[in-house]
């Protein structure tokens, strides 16, 4: 008998993103306060001959179909720690933008490692799952839990946080991505130049806003707004200088909060409700500075199998 396996897991925006100075491992230390959204892949986990790769929705070109994409190295990391041979194909159907700075290749992960475990009755413990997510890349452990949590370290070290409501957010996509460490380079760059130093021992250690986790724990969403940050926003703007007028138009369109989501390019607007939302999504399409626009509220529940 075949059957499949299918895990639904969502998208991510930063609230605050601290960043600290360049480690000598060539990660940065965080204070990054993740807010999943419902925004989400699909990852589909089927027997087969061998370990292979699909893709569809939206963007599903440029992502890659061989052992690098992030959720064939999920299966293989779970199959050589448990002696399983990785016969499986993984279908990834994509609603998270690609490169967008919302972690789907994260999302990605961790539902190829959900799937896998149940298709192969596995049964890894969380905190198995969770030491895999680390080793692959540092926002896909928040991949797995979802909700709302604090990133300590390079931002694989959650501590979940509670959150009194919803937050209703819209988000223009843009046309192509941004890669993730030149981000963190042109970040670094644009502090050395500053004449600020970009390593540990010149940039003060990265702490969450006490502020806003009060906002996300009375669900204020305009105390939300007064709190956000995004440390690596300079950086996406200065290798994308035409995200300002993206942001411009959704701060016009009556956002509560206009930010780069993590190293972006895609923009995210808090409003009041979701209605407020729509809204701004729809000023946002017109307005011909993005290539796409989404609407999502968060917290959302991290990776999970579909009941099927
Ligand atoms: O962990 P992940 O593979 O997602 O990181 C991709 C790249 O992003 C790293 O190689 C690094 O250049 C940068 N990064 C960083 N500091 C972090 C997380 C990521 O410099 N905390």
């Amino acid at each position: 008998m075949t059957r499949s396996v299918t895990a639904r897991v969502p998208a991510k925006v930063n609230v605050q993103l601290a960043v600290g100075g360049l480690r000598p491992d060539g990660f940065h230390d965080l204070a990054n306060v993740f807010l999943a959204v419902g925004l989400y892949d699909e990852v589909t986990a089927t027997p087969a001959d061998d370990l292979r790769i699909t893709v569809s929705g939206a963007d599903a070109d440029s992502v890659p179909l061989d052992r690098t994409n992030l959720a064939a190295r999920a299966a293989l990391a779970l199959a050589e720690r448990h002696g399983v041979e990785p016969r499986v194909q993984l279908h990834i159907d994509k609603d998270i933008p690609v490169a967008g700075g919302m972690a789907g290749g994260s999302a990605d992960a961790a539902g190829a490692l959900v799937a896998c475990d149940a298709l192969w009755g596995t049964a890894a413990s969380r905190a198995e799952l969770l030491e895999i997510c680390a080793e692959l890349g540092s926002d896909v452990p928040f991949s797995l839990v979802g909700g709302a949590a604090l990133g300590r370290g390079r931002g694989e070290l959650l501590t979940p946080l509670e959150t009194g409501g919803t937050f209703h957010w819209a988000f223009a996509v843009a046309e192509g991505g941004l890669s993730t460490p030149a981000v963190y380079r042109e970040c670094d760059r644009l502090r050395a130049a500053d004449g600020q130093g970009a390593t540990v021992d010149d940039v003060p250690d990265p702490e969450p806003s006490a502020a806003l986790l009060e906002a996300l724990r009375t669900a204020d969403a305009a105390a939300l707004a007064a709190a956000v940050t995004n440390d690596l926003q300079s950086a996406a703007l200065s290798l994308r200088p035409a995200l300002a007028d993206t942001l411009r138009a959704g701060t016009d369109a009556g956002a509560l909060a206009a930010l780069v989501s993590g190293s972006g390019p895609t923009c995210a607007f808090l409003a009041e409700d979701a209605e407020a939302a729509a809204a701004v999504a729809k000023a946002l399409a017109a307005s011909g500075t993005c290539r796409a626009v989404r609407v999502a509220a968060g917290p959302a529940a991290g990776a999970a199998v579909v009941p099927g």
